[in-house]
């Protein structure tokens, strides 16, 4: 008798005390809720209800039994962002990547996820703003709301996210300007990559004060002054301001040696190519459909480029192109 009790308290224990793998039920619970807001997806046929959550579950990802990761990527998904993802309270990484059919915002509840580092809602279907509470997610380093619907201004409030690293909010169909507060980063410089959005007017000026690393604006309707971006002193390696209205002297710019990648064309940029270009290691260069003219500066690699990263200018001449 007292040899079978004990037993039934021992299998007691043993059903109620999860295993130290599996996930707590707050996680679980949202995840079940998240999978039926998502319309139950085959993609999700693994979040069985019976099942450990953080042990075989498609895109999640457990530290110290809490959802710290997900993943949901090409699948049938359908519906909104549900508003439960806010209750994954330790997550680091949320990633929708490549769901078409994924609607609507944003929603607002994401802002309870404090520790989320990588934000990837990349090739959706998301539409409306950006909305600006985004920046209250303070230890966000890469944010990629790329190839979606946005519509709308981008939020000045992202240069207040301190961690940020990479702005990547291109292929949407964003309109205005880049905003003054892009002067004023609370922390690190990120990467700019705002290209074949529909932002028009001029760059601020206080953007001349930043190094950025790769700046990408490219398929936009700026004017006006492109060359804050450049620098003698900075360590940029990649600028593609191609497909805009921009217009200023070339002849004037100052180039860092750490350019690889550089195109401009497509613009209205006049002056002439400088010597300056000749030094670097340029592995990608392009100034073509431009109002420039003279003569190419022979040496380095810029003759190693076709006639085409040239052409229809204003009167450059020399190799590549027909000699003056
Ligand atoms: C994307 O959403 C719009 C409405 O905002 C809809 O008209 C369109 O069909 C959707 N595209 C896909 C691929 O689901
Ligand atoms: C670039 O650096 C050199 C040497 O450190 C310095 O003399 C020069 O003033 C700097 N130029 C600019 C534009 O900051
Ligand atoms: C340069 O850009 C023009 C216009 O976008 C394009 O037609 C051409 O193929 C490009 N050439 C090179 C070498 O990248």
């Amino acid at each position: 008798m007292k040899l079978l009790r004990h037993s039934i308290f021992l299998s007691i224990l043993f059903v109620s005390l999860p295993s130290s793998h599996s996930c707590t039920p707050n996680d679980k619970n949202a995840l079940l809720q998240i999978k039926k807001s998502l319309n139950n997806p085959s993609l999700l046929s693994s979040w069985n209800p019976r099942t450990d959550c953080c042990t075989g579950w498609t895109g999640v990802e457990c530290t110290d039994r809490r959802v710290t990761s997900l993943t949901v990527s090409s699948g049938d998904v359908s519906g909104q962002i549900p508003a439960q993802i806010g209750d994954l309270l330790d997550l680091r990484t949320l990633d929708f990547s490549y769901l078409t059919h994924l609607t609507g915002n944003i929603p607002h509840t994401i802002t309870k996820l404090k520790n989320l580092d990588l934000l990837r809602l990349k090739q959706t279907n998301l539409s409306g703003p950006i909305p600006d509470y985004i920046s209250e997610l303070k230890s966000v380093t890469f944010l990629d709301l790329s190839f979606n619907q946005f519509t709308g201004p981008i939020p000045g409030s992202l240069s207040q996210m301190p961690k940020l690293e990479a702005i990547q909010i291109n292929d949407n169909k964003l309109t205005g300007s880049i905003p003054n507060s892009f002067g004023y980063f609370v922390g690190k410089v990120p990467n700019l990559y705002l290209f074949n959005n529909k932002l028009s007017g001029k760059i601020p000026e206080s953007l001349s004060k930043y190094d950025f690393n790769a700046v990408d604006l490219s398929g936009n309707g700026f004017i006006g002054d492109g060359s804050m971006f450049f620098g003698r002193n900075k360590t940029t390696i990649r600028i593609d301001l191609s497909r805009n209205l921009f217009q200023f002297d070339l002849s004037k710019v100052q180039f860092a040696r750490s350019i690889v990648s550089l195109d401009l064309s497509q613009n209205r940029i006049f002056g002439k190519i400088p010597r300056q270009l000749t030094r670097l290691r340029l592995e990608h260069f392009n100034v073509s459909y431009n109002r420039l003219c003279g003569k190419i500066p022979r040496g380095g690699l810029l003759q190693t480029f076709e006639p085409s990263a040239f052409s229809h200018n204003l009167c450059l001449c020399g190799t590549p192109l027909k000699p003056c």
